[in-house]
């Protein structure tokens, strides 16, 4: 069989299982409850500040690709979230890619959280570390598997500090005290805390009142431009600019977008109204759904919600409905989410209304009227 017919058999075992993901073509429809975008700051127009600056770099950094927009904006993002250092990637998924490969080698052990992103896991396998998971956010079975850890060079725990397809997150003072307990590193991804939470926007761990071994920071969610950074002490960066494959073997970010990146972290950090907005509309909406009957996790806290359905069509039942009804909101399923786990993931932002959730709250229930008893 040619690859042509063999990819088509793939795909359209995919749609038999209610598991085909199609391109949604130009987001135009609907109100925006479903992107990263929480502060609005994404929809910005390029600066006039900017018209010198060069759009592409040529090359990686280590082959002179390095701009001095580049080492502004390390600079100012290792201030933000409290660290010596930060260097930049591409995007969060390098970064994780980069830093989770370079770190983890042979003796090495990563106590990882079951749920953690797909670029942490994909780290894991780049890495020569062996590998445990831990319960989602448990920290007691954390603190069993620290125990019981085989021997190690060096042990390090893993973790987001808000899951994006859950809206939850540990304990984080809590977790920072496990790992000093056990001489473990943290390695934290704040993709999705970032400009969320803090009061500069600084994230969990900066709220929690303390900065990791290893920070993960993207700029493609509430910052609203492109690319991430790994921020910590400087070693780390040294270590990163020489081990990290997906850093040194890629060209450099855009110094005009690096530009505009450092624009738009200044504007997070100032957005303390916006942010208060965001949080107290979540505190409303989870109210509101609690009310109503739809049942979230006790965890759950902060702009993502996640509307659990089970199966994959009853969720894309729901979005199908939301979108309809003019909210623009994804159907999450396997293997984004665990198989029977499927759901639809519902974000808020600083713009959203009082009228537009109340309208959000009473389609979602109805929907789930029309659901058969155990969907
Ligand atoms: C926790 C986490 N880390 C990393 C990433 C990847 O970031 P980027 O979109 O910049 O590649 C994401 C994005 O979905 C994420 O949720």
């Amino acid at each position: 069989m040619g690859f042509v017919d063999y990819l088509q058999d793939e795909l359209d075992d995919l749609r038999e299982q209610g598991l085909l993901r199609e391109s949604t073509g130009v987001a135009t429809q609907g109100l925006d409850y479903s992107s990263n975008d929480y502060l609005r700051l994404a929809g910005g127009a390029v600066s006039r500040e900017t018209p010198s600056i060069p759009t592409g770099a040529g090359a990686s950094r280590l082959i002179f690709g390095t701009h001095e927009q580049h080492l502004a904006l390390e600079s100012e993002l290792a201030l933000w979230v409290g660290a010596d250092s930060a260097l930049l990637f591409s995007s969060g998924y390098a970064a994780n890619l980069g830093a989770l490969g370079a770190l983890g080698r042979q003796g090495d052990i990563f106590l990882s959280d079951e749920l953690n992103h797909a670029s942490i896991i994909d780290g894991c396998r780049l890495s020569r570390a062996s590998v445990l998971t831990y319960r989602h956010c448990d920290l007691d079975d954390l603190a069993q598997k620290l125990k019981s850890a085989p021997p190690s060079r060096k042990l390090w725990v893993l973790t987001e500090s808000y899951f994006s397809m859950d809206g939850d997150g540990p304990d984080m003072a809590a977790l920072r005290q496990l790992c000093a307990d056990a001489d473990a590193g943290l390695y934290v991804d704040e993709a999705h805390a970032l400009g969320v939470f803090g009061s500069a926007g600084g994230g969990l761990c900066a709220a929690a009142g303390f900065t990791p071994d290893v920070l993960v920071g993207t700029l493609g969610k509430a910052v609203g431009t492109h690319g991430a950074f790994v921020a910590g002490p400087t070693v780390l960066r040294n270590w990163l600019w020489n081990r990290a494959r997906s850093f040194v073997f890629s060209t450099a970010p855009s110094p005009l977008l690096t530009a505009q990146s450092r624009m738009a972290v200044a504007e997070v950090i100032g957005a303390v109204d916006k942010r208060s907005r965001l949080l107290s509309a979540c505190a409303a909406f989870e109210d509101a759904l609690s009310g109503a009957g739809v049942e979230l996790s006790t965890r759950r806290f902060g702009p993502i919600f996640p509307i659990r359905l089970g199966t994959n069509d009853a969720a894309q039942g729901l979005a199908e409905r939301l979108l309809s009804a003019g909210f623009r909101v994804q159907a999450i399923r396997a293997p984004t989410v665990p198989t029977g786990t499927a759901r639809v993931r519902i974000t808020l932002s600083s713009n959203t209304t009082d009228a537009q959730r109340t309208e959000l709250v009473r389609e979602i229930v109805a929907y789930q009227q029309t659901l058969p008893n155990g969907d």
